[in-house]
């Protein structure tokens, strides 16, 4: 059971108020539990194993045994949802193996010319991820990888070496069709920022070497969870519950903060989800994340002491991800309370502290996670997708579309003359 406490000095969200909301929310849990019907075109995620159940996962390990034997590197190209999730893990846990690289993500000729400086004299093959394949990123990209590989192999090796995760009866499904590219299905059933558990997320973390089957182990295991518990007790309820009863009470903006600088990119895939589920209709919390030690030299001057905006939520990293002890070498720097410390707990007495000064101002939310590996990466992803749907509905909002995105992509394309 994930869990979660509260620190907040002036608790504004006593355990009373909390249970009570949750008692009432709890037709909003019975819905999701039991799959709503209205949102039955975006559920696909909701059980793990529609898309990543053990047909699947050998048809991906397969996918992903062919790329490490003929390639030094792998080229995601995808944006948002298409690249957030894998890119979160992979950054996270990869070691040797195939190199990630991403593309697609971007319009900026100096980054997109450093993504193909970083090919050269290596072997790789390109993966298109786009569900309707009308994104610009991914598509403007995917035209340069085509250039950049027609020069370096013959048509049939670049047509082995390229692979597209679509949507059935997409353009792209009918390019690859025409092309004799490899083509896999982008769930139908499944927005972009609820693709972990399927080949959008898992085919880019097999190629790197990820141990997947864990990773998908995690989601069911969180799913189990989260479908069994009622409102008095469920993890997922509690979270989303909590973060309307702060927005309620004038908190805008949610910080993600962590003392692991290995979840940079997973706190990209939680800002995405968040964001672009709830941020509509004029509601919804501004999540932002913060990577801490660090920044307490940064953004720790605002939240102790500037406009009262924020509710921070933690991750507390339970197993050590290493042990450094650090040893004095008898010069005098002032340094000597540190003598035989590990910096496991060096960082964990940064938490405490930062937590205990930080919740005499804000609320402070804790989420007590396991350890940073693929299981307890599969446990997240499920966890805040299924809190987030339930965030949403007792927001009022629906947490499966991106009405907003559309706005400047209309002015853009006049630009561009589409
Ligand atoms: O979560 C989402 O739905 C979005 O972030 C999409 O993933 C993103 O816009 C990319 O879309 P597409 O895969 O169609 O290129």
């Amino acid at each position: 059971m994930l869990n979660i406490t509260i620190r907040d000095e002036k608790n504004r969200v006593s355990e009373e108020m909390l249970r009570n909301a949750m008692q009432k929310a709890a037709p909003v849990l019975q819905r999701a539990q039991a799959g709503e019907e209205k949102y039955a075109d975006s559920q696909g995620w909701l059980n793990v194993d529609q898309w990543a159940g053990e047909e699947w996962l050998k048809q991906i390990e397969a996918i992903a045994e062919r790329v490490k034997k003929t390639c030094d590197a792998f080229v995601l190209i995808g944006v948002g949802g298409s690249n957030n999730a894998a890119r979160g893990v992979i950054e996270a846990l990869a070691e040797g193996g195939v190199k990630v690289i991403y593309a697609g993500n971007t319009l900026s000729p100096r980054a997109l010319k450093d993504m193909l400086r970083s090919l050269e004299g290596k072997d790789y093959a390109i993966d298109c991820i786009a569900k309707n394949f009308e994104t610009l990123e991914p598509g403007s990209s995917f035209r340069i990888l085509r250039e950049a590989m027609a020069k370096k192999y013959s048509p049939e090796e670049a047509a082995e070496r390229t692979i597209c995760t679509g949507t059935y009866g997409s353009s792209l499904e009918k390019l690859c069709q025409k092309e004799g590219y490899t083509f896999v299905p982008f769930p139908t059933d499944v927005g972009g920022r609820y693709t972990a558990f399927s080949y959008v997320g898992l085919l880019p973390m097999a190629v790197a070497g990820i141990d997947i089957r864990a990773l998908v182990q995690g989601g069911r295991d969180m799913a189990k969870e989260l479908h069994a518990a009622g409102a008095d007790n469920n993890p997922a309820l509690r979270y989303a519950v909590l973060r309307n009863l702060y927005n309620q009470q004038g908190y805008t903006m949610e910080v993600l903060a962590s003392f692991e600088p290995q979840l940079r990119w997973f706190y990209k895939w939680w800002v995405q989800l968040f964001a672009e589920s709830e941020g509509k209709d004029g509601k919804g919390l501004f999540p932002v994340a913060v990577e801490y030690s660090e920044e307490l030299h940064a953004v720790g001057q605002y939240l102790q002491d500037g406009a009262p905006l924020m509710f921070e939520t933690f991750l507390d990293i339970q197993e050590p991800t290493e042990h450094l002890v650090i040893h004095s070498d008898g010069k005098q720097d002032y340094f000597d309370y540190l003598n035989g410390k590990d910096f496991w707990d060096i960082n964990k007495a940064a938490f405490e502290a930062t937590v205990t000064a930080h919740s005499t101002k804000l609320p402070c939310v804790i989420l007590k996670v396991g350890a940073i590996d693929a299981y307890h990466f599969g446990q997240l992803f499920y966890f805040f997708q299924f809190s987030c749907y339930l965030s949403g509905v007792i927001l009022g909002i629906n947490p499966f579309d991106q009405p907003g995105v559309e706005a400047y992509k209309g002015w853009m394309f006049k630009a561009l003359g589409k």
